[in-house]
């Protein structure tokens, strides 16, 4: 097909438009461009980012300067570090989908249907991006610098963009990346982009212990499943957590910085850094379960001996739990309870003892899982010539986006990130984005074990935003789909959205593409008012059952192979005597129900 006209208005576009066929894509697809963008660091001539990008409307990307100035565009990061976002474009929210036997299929919630999105792969070298073999980044001010370097060379190929709103969104480690690039482009006279939102998804604002290990109680209490819904066990992790001070008590509005939680890494030597937590996302572990590979071959009649048998070693853990420290903190553990609490779950819990602990969706114990993987895909030198991608192998997470600096370096983070963890600067970020009218979006899935949003509450409480510390009023009040089905919580105060996604993973637009949708519509791109707090009101009302601190999981576990899958489902007794004893057990440790005002 011939663009001519637009052709003429915009040489540069030219290059990067996706004209050539793309193996499995069978249907019509909205008119895309590829390809790699230099960030302009001196002495770095290689280093440059990769983009693809998908058109809301035809020709709507690349109208001339000036034009649809009210047309928002957007940017979607995935996190790692090191991890392409075409993970993101493939199995979450672009259009094209890639199936467990590698075929692609549509996505009617594709993020494009609502406004012009670039999916990047970034910092350099990751996915289809490139660098210089000394260009990687060292800090994550050197990686903002880099994205506005790109977006300055973005705009000059497509130059509408430089002046249209535009939304910058990701999830999981780009929770670290958004706010420096947000830093980066504030500290930038006359920048180049218009930005005004930025949305991060179960993202690592905090630091580690914040985001991995401080929800452990609270996912807990979503999921008793885990600990096969033993009081013993639970009050073990509640005393564990206290131990730790990780039984922040938060209050609306909140009084005073809440205080540096322990770092983990100070209370055991069980964990060296690079045995912690394998990047985010990672694939699935291919540890020692795939070497056992039990999951694979059991049928469920083996699966149900199994349980009898794991039954009668849970009862043995329970003579165990006497013994352990009482009062004290565990010496193996330390203040690693999240990993103490996915050992405990795959030693002791039926259906997790035979299948895998899915760090980043509770109730999904498949094992092997249906894959779920674009490199078959990516790697086809069609998709690569089609794309304008780099003669490169693609793979989904980059292991070293920081160089030289290892997992186990000094100064960093679990992941070689040499940077503090964003939270030290929210407050300074909110003041600035406050002054320059851009919001701020948080929102995590209830399902999600690994960055859980009991860490994402204690961030907010932990900014001062509009002048005032946290949210003042507690998050309650409920948002729907467009079939008017519950998805889950909203609350915004001050140009800060906050929202909880029900039955929702780490993977957001994974595991709810609908009510993902939505949520951009209304509330991303959107200025929906749903939650906001208006004086003494909130619109949407609060629903008293939504402000307790647990919304509640699912009641079905799956296991089993990927494509052959049972569930288990747990009996509403079992829930019942469940929640009586929370009510008992939780009524003095978790004080900050009440609205203060
Ligand atoms: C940039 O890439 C070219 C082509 O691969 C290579 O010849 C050149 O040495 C690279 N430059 C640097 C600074 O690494
Ligand atoms: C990493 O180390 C290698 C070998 O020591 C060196 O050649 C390279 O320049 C280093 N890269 C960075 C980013 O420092
Ligand atoms: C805030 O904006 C100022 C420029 O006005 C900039 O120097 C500073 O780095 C910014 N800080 C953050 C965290 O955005
Ligand atoms: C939270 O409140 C409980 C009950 O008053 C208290 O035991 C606990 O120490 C408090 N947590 C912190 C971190 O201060
Ligand atoms: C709260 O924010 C301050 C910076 O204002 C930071 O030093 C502190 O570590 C944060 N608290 C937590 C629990 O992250
Ligand atoms: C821990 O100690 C308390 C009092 O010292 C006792 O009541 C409780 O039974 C002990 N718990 C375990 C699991 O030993
Ligand atoms: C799980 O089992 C391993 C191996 O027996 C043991 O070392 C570890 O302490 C157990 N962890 C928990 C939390 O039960
Ligand atoms: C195309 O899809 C088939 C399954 O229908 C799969 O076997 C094949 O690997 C896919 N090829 C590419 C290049 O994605
Ligand atoms: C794909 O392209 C690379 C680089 O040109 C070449 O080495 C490789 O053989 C090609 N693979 C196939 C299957 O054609
Ligand atoms: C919120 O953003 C709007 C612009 O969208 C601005 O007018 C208003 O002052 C902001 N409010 C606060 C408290 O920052
Ligand atoms: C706001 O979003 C909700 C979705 O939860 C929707 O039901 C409602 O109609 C929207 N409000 C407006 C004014 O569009």
């Amino acid at each position: 097909m011939l663009h001519f006209p637009r052709l003429l208005l915009l040489p540069l576009a030219a290059y990067f438009e996706v004209t050539h066929p793309l193996p499995n894509v069978t249907k019509p697809i909205a008119r895309n461009f590829a390809g790699n963008i230099g960030v302009n660091r001196v002495g770095h001539p290689n280093n440059t980012l990769w983009f693809w990008a998908f058109e809301k409307g035809e020709g709507s990307i690349t109208v001339g300067a000036g034009e649809r100035e009210n047309e928002p565009w957007l940017i979607w990061l995935n996190g790692g570090p090191g991890s392409s976002s075409l993970v993101g474009l493939m199995t979450e929210n672009g259009p094209l989908q890639v199936t467990g036997d590698y075929s692609i299929v549509e996505n009617e919630f594709s993020w494009n249907k609502l406004a012009d999105a670039f999916w990047v792969d970034q910092p350099v070298g990751t996915g289809f991006s490139t660098s210089d073999a000394a260009g990687y980044v060292d800090s994550e001010d050197q990686l903002g610098q880099d994205f506005v370097g790109f977006l300055t060379n973005l705009v000059k190929v497509f130059p509408s963009l430089a002046t249209r709103p535009f939304y910058l969104t990701g999830e999981s480690y780009a929770g670290t990346f958004i706010p420096y690039i947000t830093k980066a482009i504030f500290s930038t006279p006359n920048p180049p982009v218009n930005l005004r939102k930025i949305s991060i998804g179960d993202g690592t604002i905090g630091g580690f212990a914040l985001y991995e290990e401080l929800s452990t109680v609270i996912t807990l209490e979503t999921y008793p499943e885990i600990i096969g819904f033993d009081p013993d066990v639970f009050q073990y992790f509640k005393e564990q957590e206290h131990l730790c001070g990780y039984d922040i008590n938060l209050t609306y509005p909140q009084h005073g910085i809440i205080p540096t939680i322990t770092d983990p890494f100070t209370t055991t030597t069980l964990f060296s850094n690079s045995e912690v937590l394998p990047r985010i996302p990672r694939k699935r572990s291919l540890s020692r379960r795939t070497i056992s590979s039990t999951g694979s071959s059991l049928s469920t009649r083996d699966l149900d001996n199994r349980a009898v048998e794991i039954e009668e070693r849970r009862a043995l853990l329970k003579r165990n739990l006497i013994g352990r420290p009482n009062g004290t903190l565990d010496p193996t553990y330390g203040c690693f309870l999240w990993e103490e609490m996915t050992d405990y779950a795959q030693n002791f819990t039926f259906p997790w003892t035979v299948g895998e602990f899915d760090a980043y969706d509770i109730p999904d114990a498949l094992f092997p899982e249906v894959p779920s993987d674009p490199s078959v895909f990516l790697n086809d030198n069609r998709t690569r010539a089609a794309l304008h991608a780099p003669i490169k192998e693609w793979v989904e997470i980059f292991g070293n986006p920081f160089g030289n600096s290892t997992q186990e370096g000094p100064g960093t983070n679990p992941f070689g990130d040499p940077s503090v963890e964003p939270m030290a600067f929210m407050t300074e970020l909110a003041t600035n984005a406050s002054e320059r009218g851009v919001h701020i979006i948080i929102y995590e899935g209830n399902d999600d074990s690994l960055v859980a949003h009991r860490g994402l509450q204690v961030v907010i409480q932990n900014i001062t935003f509009g002048g005032i510390q946290g949210f003042t009023r507690k998050p309650a009040t409920p948002f729907t789909d467009d079939e008017g089905r519950f998805a889950g919580i909203v609350h915004q105060e001050r140009n800060l959205t906050y929202a909880l996604f029900q039955n929702a993973g780490h993977f957001v637009p994974r595991s709810v593409p609908e009510a993902a949708f939505v949520f951009l519509r209304e509330f991303i791109l959107g200025s929906n008012t749903t939650g906001l707090v208006d004086g003494s009101h909130v619109v949407g009302g609060e629903d008293s059952i939504l402000a307790e601190d647990v919304m509640p999981g699912t009641t079905a576990i799956f296991y089993g192979h990927g494509s052959t899958a049972s569930s288990l489902i747990i009996p509403s007794e079992t829930l019942a005597s469940w929640s009586s004893f929370l009510a008992t057990a939780t009524a003095t440790a978790f004080p900050c129900g009440t609205p203060q005002l």
